[in-house]
């Protein structure tokens, strides 16, 4: 029905306020028109049951937004209007297989950075490493870290740079770490290594001038993790939910921090039972700052806060 029949007149003024108004909503909300599709309770309910198997990951009603909006954008991508057409294309096609990856990365947190929670890693070159060399005596095995859940990679590198720093200090001390995580485009991401200058600022300056290269692009301030810290770590794509994980039983040292926060207490216990057996006798596991395992069985004994050892 033409406006002027339903008795508005747009009049000049009235227009010019009606666009700020909709250009002020754009603003405060973030969103333009294309991305105010709903998510209803029903379709959200589809998601974290999805996400919640798959990966673990609790997406209670107060995330609705933020799952709105991170999947809108890839319901433009896709030419979606509804997030019905989405969600059964995606969940309920064999089309949607590769979608399903796509739908675990855009809903998993990547937050992270490099020297993150640096107790950890002062407590790591301290204790952990000297006990573990000492228990090994002559026999000068390999020290072998797992990195899960490692995101972009700046958790894995910030391990390599101080391992190869005890490695000058210790005669060569041989390490290897396995850094995995279940987002592709966050390993993509970690294998290749760059960042920009301001990420690597948390890296000490003197660490940075030894292991760090300069981009040749002069247009971008990039570096790239250098060949002694890439060669001791593999990255590789693993589901912390699997019952069996693809990893070797005899690690050292894991570290699993900042994944647990977005999984129930039945699945951390669970998580933590298959990260014991995974460790060696004496072994370590370093969990979040805001990870206490206070209520959950499990035989790990907390040495240092959030750092726990298997006797
Ligand atoms: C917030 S980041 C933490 C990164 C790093 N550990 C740190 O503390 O800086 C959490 C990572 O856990 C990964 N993740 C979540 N659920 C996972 C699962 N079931 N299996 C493997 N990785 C998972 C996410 O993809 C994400 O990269």
């Amino acid at each position: 029905m033409p406006i002027k029949e339903r008795g508005l007149q747009l009049t000049k003024n009235n227009w010019y306020y009606l666009m700020q108004n909709l250009q002020h909503r754009e603003k405060t909300t973030g969103r333009s028109q294309q991305h105010l599709i709903v998510l209803s309770e029903h379709e959200l309910k589809r998601v974290s049951d999805f996400i919640g198997n798959e990966v673990g990951i609790q997406l209670p009603m107060a995330k609705r937004t933020l799952v709105e909006s991170r999947l809108s954008k890839r319901l433009r991508i896709l030419g979606f209007n509804d997030f019905k057409s989405y969600l059964d294309h995606t969940l309920e096609t064999a089309d949607g297989a590769l979608e399903k990856l796509q739908l675990i990365d855009v809903l998993t947190t990547n937050k992270t950075s490099f020297y993150r929670e640096p107790d950890h890693f002062d407590y790591l070159v301290n204790h952990a490493v000297p006990a573990i060399v000492k228990k090994n005596g002559n026999n000068r095995q390999e020290i072998k870290v797992w990195c899960a859940g490692c995101s972009t990679g700046e958790e894995s590198y910030t391990l390599s740079i101080e391992l190869n720093e005890m490695s000058t200090a210790h005669n060569k001390l041989p390490f290897n770490i396995l850094a995995t995580d279940i987002s592709h485009s966050c390993l993509s991401k970690a294998s290749r290594g760059v960042y920009t200058e301001r990420q690597a600022e948390s890296i000490p300056l003197e660490l940075r001038k030894k292991y760090l290269l300069r981009s040749r692009n002069s247009d971008e301030a990039l570096v790239q993790m250098g060949p002694q810290l890439r060669q001791r770590i593999k990255f590789k794509s693993l589901n912390l939910m699997d019952e069996r994980f693809d990893a070797p039983k005899n690690m050292d040292v894991i570290f699993c921090r900042n994944v647990m926060i977005y999984f129930n207490n039945e699945l951390r216990e669970g998580l933590v039972k298959r990260f014991e057996s995974h460790l060696v006798k004496g072994g370590y596991l370093f969990v979040g700052h805001s990870e206490s395992l206070n209520g959950i069985k499990t035989t790990l004994e907390q040495v240092a806060p959030m750092v726990y050892q298997k006797k």
